[in-house]
């Protein structure tokens, strides 16, 4: 069967393939004989700040992917495993047809959207009575493709699974994963990211010479974004060595100490590190040494930031995946911190090299690198304030996508499916912790705002999950019977989606107001277009049907095409998934006009 609702009638899910693919040729273009073979596609970020070193290791990861077909760059936080990954699949992309495709899997929480990630980056979508993983498989066939799954750490057993079906079947697949541990299957090379080259404190070579070291040249090149003025020395060589020495080499270290040579000179910082060092020794951490350095250089970065940043900096490790000004200036303030600070604070956790930014779509849009993110978290839980912002936070995605709801449904709605696409792990996260803390309310308040979303992109799992999940946690019991008609609707459209309209979507008899208030959702739809409608149900009836309707019965089956009424027909049998599924029928025959 083929998912309902891919007809001429606005509510179209995404194609199969993903339209970045897909390129119209100008007949003139056509005509003009031979043209260079277009590069193999990629979605890799382009970086702003510049890649220090690696050559050996470069080469070396080069031809393990190239003789193996999946490789783990593995290593603590911090040490470089993300970059490098990324600048070797973007020296390969020309051995690779169908394109390098890196999938971010650090926002996600929860194992089961592994596959949905992977599906989501190479315009795949679900298809009825199939696995993701299947559609996959089949999709990547013979495919030369190679796959950067980044930051599996935490999702290890999904990513183990999805790596060993796919690899299995798709003969021509490569992948090239990071992650803090190995992934554990047959067939996997793991490669360890060693640390950047280091001086040796004892034969310090002259000061001209200490870029020579790759942790040095990190250190000097920050440094001199920050502070253009700043000139290695005869006199300062011998810190600058000791601070990469005291960083083990590590970038993420090194970056947060050089960001700091704008208001310290090398000497305190380095005199500062030396005291955090003694006092973490002191205290006999048990962490293996370079998560122990990494870990204690967050620390002293932390230390080092007026209170207010502080705050700003643990409330940030709420965003999953990224966030805009607009969204730290309703999420972060609060509490000591007033809207009008936010964009300043922001700036200097920018300076400090805790904050990323760069630009998307013409917007500033900031992140956390992982390891960061976590080390917030730490700090957020322990402040007493992980609820507060995490209400906030879910309480501005809510805002967001409800106020997006009718642009969705109109001319806005290619920029809002991109702006949800950028935000989809945020929105995730505020369904989650809607859920888990049982506001049933609020998170179908929120399915009904997205609906659209995943019906067009094609999360049906996803949203159905939710919406389930919504009308049996805590807090469903209390929900008006408006709130579990629409959750039903949206749960039952996903359904359709995945192609089954048979099942219920909660087993149990539908109340009689549940029912109503599905059918006014139903009208309330239908009166979108008005009159036309009944010609379009007309047109609709006269159309070779691609999904046959599963019902024995001939008159119900035409009585189910037949909008409106057969909403309440299906209503009465009490099959609650028919039922939803008549509503979507009904926006189909309709031509509920997006
Ligand atoms: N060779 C390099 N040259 C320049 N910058 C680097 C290099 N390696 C890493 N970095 C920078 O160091 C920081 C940490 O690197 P990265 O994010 O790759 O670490 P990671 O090992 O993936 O960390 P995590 O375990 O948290 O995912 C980033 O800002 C990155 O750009
Ligand atoms: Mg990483």
């Amino acid at each position: 069967m083929t998912p309902r609702g891919t007809g001429d009638n606005g509510i179209t899910p995404e194609l199969t393939q993903s339209p970045r693919r897909l390129r119209a040729v100008e007949p003139a273009e056509a005509k003009t004989a031979p043209r260079a073979p277009e590069p193999p596609p990629h979605n890799l970020p382009s970086e702003l700040s510049s890649f220090v070193g690696r050559e050996k290791e470069l080469a070396e990861v080069k031809r393990l992917l190239e003789n193996n077909r999946l490789l783990t760059l593995t290593g603590s936080g911090g040490c470089g495993k993300t970059r490098l990954a990324l600048v070797v699949a973007s020296e390969m992309v020309d051995g690779f047809d169908e394109g390098v495709w890196m999938v971010d899997l650090a926002p996600l929480a929860d194992p089961a959207l592994v596959p949905r990630a992977v599906a989501s980056t190479l315009g795949v979508r679900e298809q009825p009575d199939r696995t993701l993983t299947e559609i996959l498989s089949e999709y990547l066939g013979s495919r030369k493709v190679l796959l950067v799954f980044d930051n599996c750490e935490h999702l290890i057993e999904a990513c183990a699974k999805l790596a060993e079906a796919l690899l299995r079947s798709c003969p021509e697949l490569r992948i090239l994963a990071t992650s803090r541990e190995a992934l554990g299957i047959t067939g996997e090379v793991t490669w360890f990211v060693p640390s950047l080259s280091l001086p040796d404190l004892r034969h310090l070579p002259a000061f001209e010479s200490l870029p020579q070291y790759e942790s040095a040249r990190l250190f000097l090149e920050r440094t001199a974004a920050v502070k253009p003025t700043f000139e290695v020395t005869e006199q300062n060589a011998g810190v600058v060595a000791q601070i990469c020495y005291r960083l083990d080499g590590i970038p993420l270290a090194l970056e947060l100490a050089a960001a700091r040579t704008k208001v310290l000179s090398v000497e305190q910082i380095a005199d500062r590190l030396d005291d955090t060092f003694k006092l973490l020794a002191a205290g006999g951490r048990t962490a293996v040494p370079r998560q122990r350095t990494l870990h204690a250089t967050m620390d002293w970065s932390h230390e080092l930031l007026p209170e207010e940043e502080r705050t700003l900096f643990r409330r940030l490790s709420v965003f999953a995946g990224g966030f805009t000004l607009e969204a730290v200036e309703s999420v972060c303030a609060g509490e000591d911190l007033t809207r009008d600070e936010v964009l300043e604070l922001l700036s200097h956790l920018v300076d400090k090299s805790l904050v990323m930014v760069r630009e998307e779509s013409g917007e500033a849009r900031y992140r956390l690198l992982e390891t960061v993110r976590q080390y917030g978290w730490e700090k957020l839980s322990e402040s007493g304030e992980e609820e507060q912002v995490r209400e906030r936070h879910a309480g501005h995605y809510l805002t967001l996508a409800e106020e997006a709801e009718p642009e969705l449904k109109g001319e806005g709605q290619v920029a809002w499916l991109k702006r949800f696409e950028r935000e989809h792990d945020n929105l995730r996260a505020a369904m989650r912790w809607l859920l888990d803390r049982g506001e049933s309310e609020k998170a179908v308040r929120l399915g009904w705002a997205l609906w659209l979303f995943w019906w067009i992109r094609g999360h049906f799992a996803e949203g159905r999950r939710s919406m389930e999940r919504a009308l049996t946690t805590g807090g469903s019991a209390a929900m008006p019977p408006s709130a579990r008609a629409k959750a039903l609707f949206v749960a039952g459209t996903m359904a359709c989606g995945q192609g089954d309209n048979g099942g219920d979507v909660v087993a149990g008899p539908m109340p009689a107001e549940v029912l109503d208030r599905l059918v006014a959702l139903g009208e309330s739809l239908c009166l979108v277009r008005g009159n036309a409608d009944r010609e379009v149900v007309a047109a609709y009836d006269d159309r070779p049907h691609a999904d046959p309707i599963d019902v024995a019965d001939p008159a119900e089956r035409l009585s189910k095409r037949k909008s409106e009424s057969s909403l309440i027909l299906w209503g009465r049998r009490g099959t609650q998934t028919a039922t939803t599924t008549s509503v979507t029928e009904v926006i189909e025959v309709t031509g509920y006009q997006l």
